[in-house]
């Protein structure tokens, strides 16, 4: 069943932990330098959960602010979905953990895992409990403590990645406005590009696992950076596609926040001028499912995003996986400002 309205952000509420991690520290910890922190990923800091600090944690926080925004109170959701490749445990899941913490009696609840994708699958599924009518309040949240799963002796990812999180309350808006199109892929063939191998049923946690360091993020960062700047002009003119629009259509592109030579990359691809483009990483790192909510957070309170803009966002990852979702921001659509 079709719904007449359109489907929007009706509040937005980021949280990263206070401590920050710089490039300078990095270099106390592994053979690394900024220079080269700097030129190859654009990254100086980031912002690092501390020993008591779990991911659903900054979920709860970034949820607080998305529903204060929103103006709502949590027993009006209907769902909440947390994208996350860093759950606190394996269960209960995290959205259960932010469901208890934010007294969301009436909401189901459940974490959904894309890598660093998750926040726009996330985005995604819940559109479509809107769109259907079955559900009318969704919480959406992308949160992550990657450092909790780095490896510090290694310098090809310990350098990359930060801890945060941002939430989106997803409901009814204007027809027209809100998300107008959509697009996810995946190609598992690709799974073990980027993987954190141990623990789960393929490698129980063993002393063993411990002591050959598998539990820590593993890479194949060129390959990674490869596929990443191929699949995100695909994804977002899909996307666009989906939304009956062109690439000359976007007035503002917010891209998964890896690495800045990734974006640029793909803004060449889609021929949009780095203007159009914004770019956090130097601030925060990679910090995967939270990376565009939290990018989308800084463009609006930068005054980088008007009534009736075409906004663009572009996410890949661990799975691999990628999805686009295109937005018509309006006041008057329902969608904050
Ligand atoms: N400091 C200094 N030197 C380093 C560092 C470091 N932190 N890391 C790697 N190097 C060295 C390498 O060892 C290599 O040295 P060698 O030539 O002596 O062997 C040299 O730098 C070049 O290494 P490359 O891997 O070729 O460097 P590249 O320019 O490709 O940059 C990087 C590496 C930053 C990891 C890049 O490949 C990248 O960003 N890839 C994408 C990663 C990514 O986005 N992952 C997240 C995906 S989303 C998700 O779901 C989590």
């Amino acid at each position: 069943m079709k719904n007449e309205h359109g489907v929007g952000i009706l509040g937005l509420g980021i949280f990263v932990p206070e401590k920050i991690l710089t490039n300078q520290d990095l270099e106390k910890m592994v053979d690394t330098s900024d220079e080269w922190i700097v030129e190859r990923t654009g990254i100086r800091e980031r912002h690092i959960a501390d020993e008591n600090t779990a991911t659903s944690d900054l979920a709860t926080h970034a949820a607080e602010k998305a529903l204060a925004e929103a103006g709502m109170s949590p027993d009006e959701l209907d769902l909440i979905i947390v994208c996350t490749a860093t759950p606190d445990m394996f269960f209960p899941s995290v959205a259960c953990l932010v469901q208890a913490n934010l007294h969301a009696t009436k909401a189901a609840a459940f974490d959904l895992a894309a890598g660093c994708t998750g926040f726009m699958y996330g985005i995604a599924t819940g559109t479509q409990f809107i769109r259907s009518g079955f559900y009318k309040k969704v919480l959406v949240i992308g949160a992550e403590t990657l450092t909790k799963i780095m490896d510090y002796t290694d310098r090809n990812t310990c350098v990359l990645f930060g801890d945060g999180a941002g939430a989106v309350v997803l409901g009814e808006c204007q027809s027209g406005y809100g998300i107008l199109g959509l697009d996810l892929g995946a190609d598992g063939t690709g799974g073990d590009l980027l993987k954190l191998p141990a623990g789960g049923s393929r490698i129980p946690a063993s002393a063993e696992s411990v002591a050959n360091r598998l539990h820590f993020v593993h890479m194949n960062g060129n390959e990674v950076f490869k596929f990443a700047v191929k699949v995100m002009g695909e994804t977002a003119v899909k996307a666009l596609d989906n939304a009956g629009l062109a690439a000359g259509d976007i007035d503002l592109l917010i891209p998964h926040q890896a690495n800045i030579r990734i974006i640029q990359s793909a803004a060449k691809r889609l021929k949009m001028p780095m203007d159009k483009v914004m770019v956090n990483v130097d601030k925060y790192g990679n910090t995967s499912s939270a990376s565009i909510p939290i990018a989308l957070r800084e463009a609006i309170d930068a005054g980088r995003i008007k009534d009736g803009d075409i906004i663009v966002a572009v996410g890949f990852g661990a799975g691999l996986t990628w999805a686009s979702c295109v937005i018509k921001w309006g006041k008057g659509a329902n969608t904050i400002a």
